[in-house]
């Protein structure tokens, strides 16, 4: 038996949306997002000598051979080998596995390339980062976004920064960064997500952030998007859950009317997302409580409101979304990627 690590990476919700790109997932615009603790990928990396030439590694998802992504993984492997020895040095068995059933349509992208991207360089460069994990995560976080965008962002909690921004000190296209300055009331965040509809996605994220180039709003939705970041990185400093609701409810929609207005119009949103969204806002309104609402490039429903209201809101949803959605998920801010061995 070869030597073995085990590392476990959260999934995290875009407040402002990563929506387009440029070569070598070059974000168009910055974005901020939430990360999360109960959704998560476990990797196990198993390493062994090697048997022949190139790039030996062998991909399971829950037991079972994926051959899609586990193409995925190897086109990764292959783009990212001049900077993770590993890849080339030893032969690879890598053991993928969600917290979440895979019948919930939550992406995983970002979670399982986040796993990946530790396990990897960990084995890269053993105790070269023990002194400085900061350094180890922000290379996690440059490795993570190769293999999908939103995955750069997983490596630091509760609030991270992606994409260059003027007014952003420190930030970059290449990785994230952590937003350290959040109010103790955006410390604990809970994410109850509803899933309203889980069959496997039509239409991917690559296909849908490639529509923004040449999107008749393409201009205006990144210097909206920056904007916003700025706009946040604030928001989550001073603890203003008013403003937070109606900028993250409007960058959810603003999401959806990106598709809607392409080349290739299409729809994600279901009747069910429409009658939760309609639900979250009356709740918002009749109790007069910080709740509110966002979406990724699906059909599901994140809501999103302060720990202190959980029982209230979790008793809400329990008893209002029956009929409408298939599973509730109850989530939270979290700490970030954890070493399990
Ligand atoms: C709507 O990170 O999945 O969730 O870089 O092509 O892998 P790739 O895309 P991906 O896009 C995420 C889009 C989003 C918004 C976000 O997370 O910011």
């Amino acid at each position: 038996m070869g030597k073995k690590i085990v590392w476990r990476c959260p999934s995290n919700i875009a407040i402002v949306k990563y929506w387009g790109k440029r070569q070598n997932q070059i974000p168009a615009s910055s974005s901020v997002s939430m990360t999360l603790t109960e959704s998560y990928t476990e990797v196990e990396l198993e390493l062994s000598e090697k048997t022949k030439d190139g790039i030996e590694l062998e991909y399971f998802f829950e037991d079972e051979k994926n051959e899609g992504f586990a193409k995925r993984i190897l086109d990764y492997a292959n783009s990212v080998k001049n900077q993770l020895p590993v890849l080339t040095e030893s032969r690879m068995v890598i053991q993928s596995r969600n917290s979440f059933p895979h019948s919930a349509g939550i992406a995983s992208s970002a979670s399982s390339f986040g796993a990946i991207s530790l396990a990897l360089l960990d084995a890269s460069f053993p105790g070269k980062y023990v002194n400085d994990r900061y350094e180890f995560l922000k290379r996690a976080s440059f490795l993570a976004r190769i293999g999908s965008g939103s995955a750069c962002r997983s490596m630091f909690a509760p609030f991270s920064i992606w994409g260059k921004n003027k007014l952003v000190r420190e930030s970059s296209d290449e990785y994230a960064i952590p937003d350290v300055d959040i109010h103790p009331t955006f410390r604990d965040v809970c994410d109850s997500i509803l899933i309203v509809d889980s069959t496997p996605k039509k239409f991917s994220s690559s296909f849908g952030h490639s529509l923004m180039r040449g999107h008749p709003y393409a201009r205006q939705r990144f210097e909206q998007g920056n904007r916003r970041t700025v706009e946040i990185i604030d928001i989550l400093e001073r603890g203003d859950w008013e403003k937070f609701i109606h900028l993250t409810e409007s960058d959810a929609l603003t999401l959806h009317a990106m598709m809607m207005t392409s080349e290739s119009p299409y729809l994600l949103m279901k009747p069910g997302t429409l009658l939760a969204i309609e639900k979250i806002q009356h709740l918002r309104k009749e109790k007069g409580i910080s709740v509110c609402f966002t979406l990724d490039a699906g059909p599901n429903v994140h809501v999103l409101y302060p720990s202190e209201i959980k029982d209230q809101v979790v008793t809400f949803l329990e008893s209002s979304m029956t009929g409408i959605v298939n599973q509730i998920i109850h989530d939270k801010t979290g700490k970030g990627p954890e070493k399990l061995r």
